[in-house]
C-alpha cells in the first residue's frame, strides 16, 4: 500500500509580517550570526530561542581548527539553554545565516542532526517548537518539529 506524508509551513515575505514575538526573536538569530566563529566555512548561522519562561538565548555556530569538529548554532543554542534552564519547555526556535556579511536570501534549512535535537526538545518540554527560518527574500515558519522529521526516532 502506497502512504503519503505531507508536512504544512508558512511563508512570509518580510520580518515585519511576523507576529510581535516572532520578529524578535528572528532579529536575536539575525544578531548571533556576528557572534559566530566561523573560519573554515565562512557561513554566519544564529539561532535564538524563546522560553517558556519568556527567556530569550541565542547562539551561533563555532568551528574547530579540526574542521568539522565543532557545532550547529541550532545546537549550540539548545544545549545552552538546556544547560541554564533544563525543566522549561522551548517555544520557538528562529535561525538566520550571513554569507560574508550579507543575510543569506533564502532560508537555511537545520541540519539532520539539529533537527533531532530540535526534537528531542520539543519532546522534553511536550509541546510543539514552532522554527523560524529567516532570510532577506522570506521567512518559513514550521509550527512543530514533526513536521521537519516526520519519521523521527523515537526510543522512549
Ligand atoms: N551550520 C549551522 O550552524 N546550522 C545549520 O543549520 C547549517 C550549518 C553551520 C555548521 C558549519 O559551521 C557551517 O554552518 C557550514 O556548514
Amino acid at each position: 500500500m502506497k502512504k503519503k506524508i505531507t508536512i504544512e509551513y508558512q511563508e512570509f515575505k518580510s520580518i515585519t509580517s511576523l507576529p510581535e514575538d516572532d520578529a524578535l526573536l528572528l532579529k536575536e538569530a539575525v544578531s548571533a550570526t556576528d557572534l559566530s566563529y566561523s573560519p573554515y566555512s565562512k557561513f554566519r548561522v544564529g539561532a535564538a530561542v524563546r522560553m517558556a519562561n519568556g527567556q530569550i538565548l541565542k547562539a551561533s555556530n563555532q568551528e574547530s581548527a579540526a574542521f568539522p569538529s565543532g557545532l550547529c548554532a541550532e545546537r549550540s543554542v539548545l544545549f545552552y539553554a538546556f544547560s541554564k534552564y533544563p525543566g522549561v519547555a522551548v517555544e520557538a526556535l528562529a535561525i538566520a545565516a550571513k554569507k560574508g556579511k550579507k543575510l543569506t536570501a533564502t532560508p537555511t534549512r537545520p541540519c539532520g542532526a539539529c533537527i533531532q535535537v530540535m526534537l528531542d526538545a520539543q519532546n522534553r518540554g511536550g509541546k510543539p517548537v514552532k522554527v523560524i527560518l529567516g532570510a532577506a527574500e522570506k521567512i518559513e515558519v514550521i509550527s512543530s518539529v514533526n513536521d521537519l522529521i516526520p519519521f523521527s526516532f523515537d526510543n522512549l
